[in-house]
């Protein structure tokens, strides 16, 4: 997460655009479109949800429909799930112009505030009700990682828990390196399968343990050390949790993102740039 931009919706696409994608498309590449989703299992629909403190007002329209846009207000909290087998074009205002955006058929979306909070809308994890979607999936770049559990100071006795765990690969590599144990926890069932798959080919399977659960339910009383790759507003959901179940000393280290309300936990921080040259943060805490 390129501070939040690199996830952002990156088809904004104008009016132009869209109109050249919609008349150059031929039927075979919709039918393909088509094979592609039922081959992720998905229901086609794409679900869009409200971060944010205020209720959002939008205009959505199947790109490939004749017809005007239909006009909604989505609540704070809400979610909304359009069945569409083609993509969407989604308008909202940002500020005091209107965006245009147009939206992949089965993949979820989530409104939220960028950093100079503005409204923006981001692709999200998941379009489940049940549980808050903290982030989508963006692997921590391995330099990064390695400095992390350089900064974690870990030894074989800890036990690293990596809440939205992606493809697993700060436990992995805390098991591998440090000979650590570690649980890997994410919502979806891909990247645990895939987290499980990069363990045994890592071959620290025996050390580590990935669980497909929501993290805000988890039980991770029996941390040592916690890394996330979330959002602000996801660290400060998660906040009281870590509050609640972690034992003194646990550290905790975020990448990119800070955890509002524990300014005084903050203990080191470091900045690092990527090949790339992109600029990662890394916040350690100390409950
Ligand atoms: C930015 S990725 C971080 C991946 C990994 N920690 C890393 O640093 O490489 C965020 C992950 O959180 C997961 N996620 C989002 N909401 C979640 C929830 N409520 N419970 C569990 N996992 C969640 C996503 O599926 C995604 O894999």
């Amino acid at each position: 997460m390129k501070q939040r931009a690199i996830i952002a919706v990156l088809l904004i696409l104008t009016w132009s655009a869209v109109l050249s994608i919609s008349c150059s498309t031929k039927p075979e590449e919709q039918s393909e479109a088509e094979k592609y989703q039922i081959s992720r299992g998905g229901t086609s629909e794409i679900t869009i949800r409200n971060v944010t403190d205020k209720s959002i007002d939008y205009k959505i329209k199947t790109i490939y429909s004749p017809g005007d846009a239909i006009e909604r207000s989505l609540g704070v909290g809400d979610i909304e799930r359009f069945p569409s087998k083609a993509g969407v074009e989604l308008t909202f205002k940002q500020g005091d112009i209107w965006q245009k955006y147009l939206l992949d058929s089965n993949m979820p979306y989530s409104f939220r505030y960028d950093e100079n909070g503005q409204l923006e809308l981001y692709e999200g994890s998941h379009g489940r009700d049940d549980a808050e979607d903290l982030a989508p999936f963006v692997a921590t770049p391995m330099l990064v990682v390695e400095k992390m559990l350089e900064m974690a100071e870990l030894d074989r006795d800890d036990v690293i828990y990596d809440l939205g765990c992606g493809d697993g690969r700060i436990v992995i590599t805390a098991a591998k390196k440090y000979g650590a144990r570690g649980v890997g926890i994410d919502l979806s069932s891909e990247r645990i399968k895939e987290s499980r798959t990069n363990a045994i080919e890592a071959g620290v399977e025996n050390l580590v343990e990935f669980r497909r659960e929501d993290v805000t339910k988890s039980d991770i009383s029996q941390a040592t050390v916690v890394t996330l790759y979330l959002l602000t507003e996801s660290n400060e959901l998660l906040r009281p949790i870590l509050e609640k179940q972690l034992k003194p000393g646990t550290l905790v280290i975020s990448h990119n993102y800070d955890i509002p309300g524990w300014e005084k936990k903050e203990i080191d921080y470091a900045s690092l740039k990527t090949q790339d040259d992109e600029e990662h943060m890394i916040y350690l805490y100390q409950k």
